[in-house]
């Protein structure tokens, strides 16, 4: 791989700069110093420096950032703060993206990766992967929806009615409730409420298959992930794990 191309996929600076940076001895390949923007490097293999740190090289990033509500879900945006602002200014490489979408109004765990294949995995509904998420409710929560929910709500779409797949739901208080998802349509979670003639007041995604939003990670902050985090979301969990983790945490959320 050139030795631009590596530095690029590693680090927030673009081409430009990095060539610049090259030509004037900032890089270093195995102890010496290289010049060239086009030179070969393996990079599994070969020590890089850039101004004398190590730039360490992995084909994908992944973060877990626990998103606030009023930042939008998308790359970036002209009028808007954007869950990528949110990151370092040197950890925003040039193809990190949104995993799925939260609604600006919805806080919890979101994913931000360059890894559009298993991104995509994530969020086809065809993959089965599930979300959880938490919901305070204006009105209590009424056992028949657990049925109604498990028979697939119909939403309108784009002018005619479609049913949601079907969803487990729970109450862990009388106005809290926790869902659980394996698509993802426009707002469902806060339709899904409204079609059962309840409303959701505020709501948090709070796990995606097994993998759990940090209860000691406060909002805006945000995690590298690892390999085994990124199996660990791929991975069936089941509603009533999430309902105890959820329970258990409720004082380090924003549900209290
Ligand atoms: N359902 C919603 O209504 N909003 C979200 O952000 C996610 C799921």
């Amino acid at each position: 791989m050139r030795l631009d191309r590596f530095l690029s996929g590693q680090t927030a600076l673009s081409r430009r700069e990095l060539g610049e940076l090259i030509r004037h001895g900032a890089v270093t390949v195995n102890g010496t110093v290289i010049r060239k923007p086009d030179a070969a490097v393996q990079p599994e293999t070969d020590a890089v420096t850039l101004r004398g740190s190590p730039v360490s090289y992995s084909e994908f990033h992944w973060f877990l950032l626990h998103k606030p509500e009023g930042v939008i879900t998308a790359a970036r945006d002209p009028k808007q703060k954007t869950v990528l602002d949110l990151l370092d200014p040197a950890d925003r490489l040039p193809k990190l993206a949104p995993v799925g979408r939260l609604d600006k109004d919805t806080s919890g765990l979101l994913l931000i990766t360059d890894d559009g294949v298993t991104a995509h995995r994530m969020i086809s509904p065809k993959h089965h992967v599930a979300k959880y998420y938490l919901a305070r409710l204006r009105d209590p929560f009424r056992p028949e929806y657990v049925r109604k929910f498990r028979d697939g709500i119909l939403l309108r779409e784009g002018g005619r009615e479609e049913a949601c797949q079907p969803a487990e739901c729970c109450a862990i208080a009388s106005d809290l409730a926790v869902l659980e998802l394996h698509e993802g349509k426009y707002h469902q979670v806060r339709r899904m409420f409204a079609a059962v003639g309840n409303h959701v007041e505020n709501l948090l995604r709070v796990q995606i298959g097994m993998l759990q939003l940090p209860p000691d990670l406060p909002e805006k902050r945000y995690l590298p992930l690892f390999n085994k985090d990124i199996e660990s979301a791929l991975k069936n969990s089941d509603i009533s794990t999430v309902c105890a983790f959820c329970a258990e945490n409720l004082s380090s959320y924003w549900i209290k």
